[in-house]
């Protein structure tokens, strides 16, 4: 294992996984930063690049099988390896199940779900030469709960842990550990569409009665990538000030 190690973050140029791009680098790695637009996905990067990091930016949708597959090209001919993988790209499309268009439903799996399980599979083929790996996936407290308006995100996170789960079982004989990390209300661009009133009542289930930041996640996500984290596989991290147990 080198001891920089090079981590590909989806979803990177803002919210929680820039915080997590921002947290690998803090801990010495390379960071090849996915997005869908490039401005944003360059101003991250330039930004990691201002810290002393080393960054790419790769521009693509986790939903394209040929994207997904041009970014670990470019991150292994850019670095020679990767040794960390953080599926953070997510979307909600919320609705009441009466009213929720077939659309909606396609586009928030296709993401979140599919979108990873593109990721899982690109990885592992360079993983499992390296017979080293992290993959960390971005579920959240809802996949775990359920909430009403959001059956499609709600699946797809729930799914997410199903993938978590059989991915670790599979890729554990080549040293790749596979979990995830549940996030409760953390406080970014998906929550700040919330109605004060949503978000006082929400903060009254919270039992540290206070949403989360970004950089809450991007610890536990830096923990799961470390060496210390070694012998912990299929494990979903609860980050949720204790929201659901
Ligand atoms: P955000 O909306 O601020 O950022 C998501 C990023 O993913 C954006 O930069 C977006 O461009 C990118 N993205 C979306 N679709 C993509 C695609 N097809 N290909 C590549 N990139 C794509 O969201 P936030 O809040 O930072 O969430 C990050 C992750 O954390 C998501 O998976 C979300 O479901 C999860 N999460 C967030 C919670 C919250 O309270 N904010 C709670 C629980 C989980």
């Amino acid at each position: 294992m080198p001891k920089e190690k090079i981590a590909v973050v989806t979803g990177a140029s803002r919210g929680i996984g820039r915080s997590i791009a921002l947290a690998l680098a803090a801990k010495g790695a390379i960071i090849v930063a996915v997005d869908m637009d490039r401005a944003s996905t360059e101003a991250v990067v330039a930004e990691l690049q201002a810290t002393g990091a080393r960054a790419l930016a790769v521009v693509g949708n986790v939903t394209v099988t040929a994207d997904v597959e041009n970014m670990f090209e470019m991150a292994t001919e850019a670095f020679g390896r990767v040794d960390i993988l953080v599926n953070n790209a997510g979307i909600t499309r919320d609705g009441l199940l009466m009213r929720m268009k077939d659309e909606d439903w396609d586009a928030v799996l296709n993401v979140n779900l599919k979108g990873a399980f593109l990721c899982a599979r690109a990885a592992f083929k360079v993983m499992s030469k390296q017979r080293y790996g992290r993959i960390i996936n971005i579920a959240s407290v809802v996949g775990q709960m359920g909430n009403a308006g959001q059956a499609n995100y709600c699946a797809s996170k729930a799914g997410l842990i199903g993938l978590t789960k059989s991915n670790a079982r599979e890729m554990a004989k080549r040293s790749i550990t596979v979990n995830a990390v549940a996030p409760g209300f953390i406080a970014t661009a998906m929550t700040d569409a919330l109605s004060d009133k949503v978000r006082t009542e929400l903060t009254a289930q919270i039992p540290l009665e206070r949403l989360g930041s970004a950089d809450d996640i991007a610890n536990a996500v830096v923990f799961l990538a470390s060496e210390s984290a070694g012998y912990i596989t299929g494990h979903v991290l609860s980050v949720n000030g204790g929201m659901y147990m």
